[in-house]
């Protein structure tokens, strides 16, 4: 490839129509020259289109069952090592008046695919929550009917997360026994339909991925429209069919997060805890190179070690208040604030501003 074909490249992706080889192309610096100049001009690109303010939202991890036996995961159906547990709703709201205490205005409840949680359950936790707090809520408990999605929305809920986790659907179903990648792609244009503001998103580093399947990964969340978008790197875990493989790779993480923000100028990006578990400054890097939210946990400390999705996972041996600071002190850390709004999905009211000063 020529001198300058890089810029050429980055160029295609603020401009608008990208091909998959183009996205492959940003992905694969050549240099730490190439791997800059990506960082820097998606940084840029976020503060022109989200500003500088970073988006809290408060992870309520109520319940590890899970019916599922997504390859990766450590909280899959089949892994009888893990001792399960399920908050009633009384701690959920519990744990949610707690997180609106602390400050933040967004609460996500999430769990493992566990249908004991009925609809209705759901939906009165929802409003409860609605009702007393000031919070927005995001749900992320998986694949449901669209009753179900219809109801929560019905009772407040504002956001919802699935993500897509890969949209090769080879590999999709490889990593998914029993699932269907049709079902879940029908699922978000449920949930985009019934009026949530849509997240989703893909894990990096899996057997089987390559640059180009990232790459198309991002297109389909552009073509998604996605408003919120978590991406970390894939962790694995021993209990699981994935262990011994290869860990995702932090720098990797980093430039399909900054792809993503030329893709999705407006879009709310995700500083992950998986990224935060790789590298101590994980989570700072990723809100350095377009990403503009984190999710600390406020799950009660006696339930956190058990919600392992993958292993070492930080704060797992802190309270709710003690990641409040931190992420704060770590947002300030690099020049940024808390924001202390909603932090609602930006809608298209102004053009996405591009690479400007
Ligand atoms: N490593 C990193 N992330 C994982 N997730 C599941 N298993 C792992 C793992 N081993 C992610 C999935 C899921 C989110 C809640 O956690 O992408 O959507
Ligand atoms: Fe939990 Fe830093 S965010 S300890």
């Amino acid at each position: 490839m020529r001198a300058g074909d890089y810029g050429q490249c980055l160029a295609a992706l603020v401009q608008g129509e990208p091909t998959a080889t183009d996205i492959a192309r940003v992905l694969s610096p050549k240099n730490e020259e190439e791997h800059g100049a990506l960082v820097v001009l998606a940084d840029r690109v976020r503060k022109n289109n989200v500003g500088d303010g970073v988006h809290l939202r408060a992870l309520i991890e109520f319940s590890n069952h899970c019916r599922a036996a997504c390859q990766y995961c450590g909280l899959r159906a089949e892994n009888s090592d893990l001792a399960r547990y399920r908050m009633p709703p009384d701690e959920i709201i519990e744990a949610a008046t707690i997180a609106a205490e602390l400050g933040y205005r967004t609460v996500v409840l999430q769990s493992g695919e566990d249908a004991w949680y009925t609809a209705e359950t759901i939906a009165q936790i929802v409003s409860e929550i609605k009702s007393r707090l000031d919070v927005a809520v995001t749900l992320c408990v998986g694949e449901r009917p669209e009753r179900d999605y219809a109801l929560w929305r019905e009772a407040g809920a504002d956001r919802y997360l699935l993500r897509i986790e890969t949209s090769a659907p080879e590999l999709y179903a490889t990593l998914h026994p029993g699932m269907s990648f049709d079902n879940r792609v029908a699922c978000l244009h449920t949930l985009r339909r019934l009026g949530y503001q849509l997240g989703s998103g893909v894990l990096i580093g899996l057997p089987g991925q390559s640059l180009e399947t990232l790459a198309r990964d991002l297109l389909f969340l552009r073509d998604l429209e996605t408003d919120m978008v978590g991406m970390g790197p894939f962790i694995p875990h021993d209990a699981t069919p994935l262990a011994g493989s290869e860990t995702g790779r932090v720098e990797l993480t980093i430039r399909m997060m900054a792809a993503c923000r030329l893709l999705l100028p407006r879009a709310h990006i995700v500083a992950t805890t998986a990224l935060g578990t790789l590298a101590p400054l994980g989570r700072e890097w990723g809100l350095q190179a377009g990403g503009n939210v984190a999710m600390p946990n406020v799950t009660p400390q006696r339930h956190r070690a058990l919600y392992e999705i993958y292993p070492s996972k930080i704060c797992i041996n802190e309270e709710g208040s003690h990641c409040r600071g931190c992420i704060e002190a770590r947002i300030n850390s690099i020049g940024r604030h808390m924001a202390t709004d909603y932090g609602h999905a930006l809608s298209a009211e102004r053009e996405p501003q591009p690479a400007g000063t």
